[in-house]
């Protein structure tokens, strides 16, 4: 994100932190929303280049709001859904239910009857009990893509990795049950068969998976004499958190891809196939920033320090989840020097961490504020109300200006379904 200190303040695209966590007050979600936009631009602009019919969804599960869905559709971006909930806020943005296509390990007879009426473009079919299912539901005729499982491990988070043999989601070549759910889909009444998809797993750092996969897939479609329209390679093109990791390079990582896979093509004597690709991560991560302001510092003598925020796991759940690791840098930078501390949130649970042994300013004090960089992928989508917190605000900001994209939760909205 163009993230940057000016005059000792960060700021983003020129607008100094402090005024907008003032106004829209703390935890605060901070977009860079030319980051947004450029990010979705480079992704056409490699697939453009590669010469392929494509189309690129965004995996809303990153970050969906209604203001984030418009921003897609002026981007040209497609969308990728897997809960009722994702689909009515895509539709209630006005996105065309026609580039939207559904996901999920276990879509409700309730979730199907909503997209089929919706108008949606695509299910993915994740199960074989689940032709049966859309089939039983649908009255006209609906595309399909079924997920496939290719096998092919990955090295990522354990909780993270789905296209291993070991794996809720989609259905095995290697185990006769992927052909099986192509014949069920081809001999049923409604759905139209039109390619596969596979998601090989979440904060992938390398190509070479993405090239096993094609490696697996067309080696099977070839034994399979299977033909497809759609070749959907899902997401997981991953982000830089900290120093140490390694950014996806979807330049030249999908330059490989696409060569890989035009070399398969002709190979297998097929012909190209309609290209899909669903990143989420890679678009929204690096341009969010949470902005907290810092309450009681503890110090343990001989021990460590303990510097709280208001927030904490309610809003930041990747670090007790996946022991994520983030960097934290001070709003307001000073001439003090840094100390080691551990900062930490305001929920009932020591497993509440944003970081630990950080570098923080060795004269940090109550009210000052504290950024978390890399916050915009799977930071507010997988926000609570643990311990009655309320969700924080969000805010794009661009050079012109600062606009609230959802609000802060309020005191009313927390007990808002409860029976008085
Ligand atoms: N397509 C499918 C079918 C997926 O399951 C996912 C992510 C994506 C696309 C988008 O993947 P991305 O480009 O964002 O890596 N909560 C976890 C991430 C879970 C990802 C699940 N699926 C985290 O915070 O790391």
């Amino acid at each position: 994100m163009t993230l940057e200190y000016i005059n000792n303040e960060l700021s983003v695209n020129g607008n100094g932190l402090t005024g907008i966590a003032r106004e829209y007050g703390t935890p605060l979600f901070v977009y860079d929303e030319n980051m947004i936009r450029s990010q979705c631009r480079k992704y056409h602009r490699v697939l453009e280049e590669a010469g392929l019919d494509y189309s690129i969804s965004y995996a809303s599960k990153a970050f969906t709001s209604v203001q984030m869905v418009k921003l897609l559709a002026e981007e040209k971006m497609k969308l990728d859904v897997v809960s009722q909930g994702e689909l009515y806020t895509a539709l209630k943005a006005g996105f065309n239910a026609r580039d939207i296509h559904f996901h999920g390990n276990n879509k409700t007879a309730q979730e199907v009857e909503y997209a089929l009426a919706s108008g949606i473009g695509l299910i993915v079919v994740d199960a074989l009990d689940e032709v049966a299912l859309i089939d039983s539901i649908a009255t006209g005729k609906i595309d399909v893509l079924l997920r496939i499982n290719p096998g092919v491990d990955v090295d990522t988070h354990e909780f993270i990795q789905t296209g291993q043999e070991d794996s809720k989601f989609g259905l095995s070549i290697h185990n006769g049950s992927a052909l099986e759910a192509v014949d069920a889909i081809k001999e049923s009444r409604h759905l139209n068969f039109r390619g596969i998809h596979y998601h090989l797993g979440s904060q992938l750092s390398t190509e070479s998976p993405f090239l096993n996969a094609l490696e697996a897939v067309y080696s099977w479609l070839s034994d399979s004499s299977l033909d497809i329209e759609v070749l959907n390679m899902g997401g997981g093109y991953g982000v830089k958190y900290v120093e140490d990791d390694r950014r996806f390079p979807i330049e030249s990582g999908f330059r490989s891809i696409t060569g890989k896979l035009k070399r398969l093509a002709e190979k297998y004597g097929y012909p190209l196939p309609h290209v899909m690709i669903e990143p989420g991560r890679s678009i929204i991560a690096e341009a969010g920033t949470t902005v907290y302001e810092v309450g009681v510092i503890k110090e343990i003598p001989g021990i460590t320090k303990y510097v709280s925020i208001d927030g904490g796991m309610s809003d930041h759940l990747r670090t007790p989840l996946y022991d994520a690791q983030y960097e934290v840098i001070p709003v307001n930078r000073t001439e003090g020097g840094d100390t080691e501390a551990n900062v930490v949130g305001k929920l009932c649970e020591s497993g509440d961490i944003i970081g630990k042994h950080l570098a923080v300013p060795a004269d940090l004090k109550r009210g000052d504020l504290l950024a978390v960089k890399t916050t915009g992928a799977y930071h507010y989508s997988m926000a609570s109300n643990y311990n009655q917190m309320a969700k924080p605000a969000v805010v794009f900001v661009d050079d012109q200006e600062t606009r609230p994209v959802i609000r802060r939760q309020t005191l009313g909205q927390l007990i808002e379904n409860d029976v008085l």
